[in-house]
């Protein structure tokens, strides 16, 4: 017979017989074909060596005292280490209903005895390659299943970067024109009328582009912002005391003109990017100190509570609040509540933050009470 050599010297197969005869008559048989043979006189031999070290395949005698094949077989078929394994039964039991009985305790295939030789090498060989293949065909799906998985997770993350962009492209257009629209219409009555114009006039509409000016710089440069908010995941151990320290200090010049009072709390150490936090707090904080009650000084609080394996903090202020109904869109680009004349700003700040956090594996969200103050969340996962 010529089957692959290679292939059969790598598979092995445990052979069940509780007459030592026909043990070594079939031991013989498949070891001069290659195989490697294991050998058990028993069907409780047989399940411990099988389950110790999982053969290719198992040629099992039905006929056997104590347990006998069928049982042997269907505890081979129950366990989740053996049941792959394929089973050929040998029995001199030749009936319809006894190979039936084999086939329903999950046996592959049926020899009768006595057997003819080559008939037993070109079962065990068939069968060995069917378990191959379907070995083979279980990698493959696992495979696909996995791709398939990596694609869902990609096109949502497309999905969810194309929705940014079209945000951010619409909100930068939008928000953009206006000061360009000052620019170029204060510009035109210079060209046009500079004649006609006083001094004190030409010097207003001059201060008006360089106010349009300024304001499109500060746009720009917010945005600047936003976009390079940098998701990857290469982050560091980061002390958030020292995070706030900084952001306070950048803030210095707001909190001394407004006679801010700032209580922190201890804060933890995470793993995070050190300058995109202080961003994220500075803008907190910032905004606290900006959207502040007439005659009321700014009385902020900063916190930190341990959630289900996640910091959250909490920024917290006595300002002129938030209606709930604005709480989401507050999170999205150039979205404002209030006019810039009273509070100045490009209302890129809480959308920055809100990149970030998430970036960092967490999320933002507000309550608020109206005329009585506002409280930022953001949690950010534990070390
Ligand atoms: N602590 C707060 N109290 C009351 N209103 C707030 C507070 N924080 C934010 N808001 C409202 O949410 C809007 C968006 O805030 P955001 O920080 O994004 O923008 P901004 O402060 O106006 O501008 P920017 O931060 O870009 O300079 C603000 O314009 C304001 O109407
Ligand atoms: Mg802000």
């Amino acid at each position: 017979m010529n089957l692959d050599r290679s292939v059969r010297v790598k598979a092995s197969v445990l052979v069940v017989d509780d007459k030592p005869d026909n043990l070594r008559l079939l031991s013989t048989i498949l070891t001069d074909q290659g195989y490697e043979v294991r050998q058990a006189l028993s069907g409780r031999m047989a399940l411990t060596a099988a389950r110790i070290r999982p053969p290719d395949l198992v040629l099992l005698d039905v006929k056997m005292p104590d347990l006998n094949g069928y049982q042997v077989c269907e505890q081979l078929k129950a366990d989740e280490q053996t049941r792959h394994i394929p089973v050929i039964f040998l029995s001199a039991l030749d009936r319809s209903p006894d190979k039936i009985k084999g086939f329903s305790s999950g046996g592959a295939d049926y020899i009768t005895k006595p057997f003819q030789e080559s008939e037993v090498v070109v079962r065990v060989e068939h069968h060995l390659e069917i378990a191959r293949l379907q070995a083979r065909l279980e990698r493959q799906n696992a495979q696909l299943q996995q791709e398939i998985r990596d694609r869902i997770a990609m096109e949502r993350e497309l999905l969810r970067s194309n929705k940014d962009l079209e945000q951010f492209a619409h909100a930068v257009s939008h928000d953009l024109q206006q000061p360009l629209q000052s620019i170029l219409g204060f510009s035109k009555i210079l060209s046009l009328q500079y004649s006609q114009l006083s001094e004190a006039e030409v010097g207003k509409y001059l201060w008006r582009i360089v106010q349009a000016g300024e304001r499109m710089q500060q746009l720009i440069e917010d945005l600047l912002a936003y976009s390079q908010v940098d998701v990857s995941r290469s982050l560091e151990v980061v002390n958030c005391d020292r995070v706030v320290a900084e952001a306070l200090d950048n803030l210095q010049a707001a909190i001394s003109q407004t006679g801010a009072r700032i209580a922190i709390s201890p804060l933890p150490t995470i793993k995070g990017k050190s300058a995109q936090l202080i961003q994220v707090f500075q803008n907190l904080i910032g905004n606290a100190l900006k959207f502040t009650r007439p005659d009321v000084p700014p009385d902020i609080d900063i916190s930190v509570e341990l959630g289900e394996g996640e910091w959250v903090f909490r920024v917290r202020d006595n300002g002129i609040g938030i209606d709930p109904q604005h709480y989401d869109r507050l999170f999205q680009l150039f979205q404002r509540l209030h006019l810039s004349d009273r509070y100045p700003g490009t209302g890129i700040g809480l959308a920055t933050c809100k990149k970030i956090v998430e970036s960092h594996g967490g999320r933002i969200w507000v309550e608020s009470k109206p005329g009585w103050g506002t409280t930022f969340f953001f949690s950010l996962p534990k070390l």
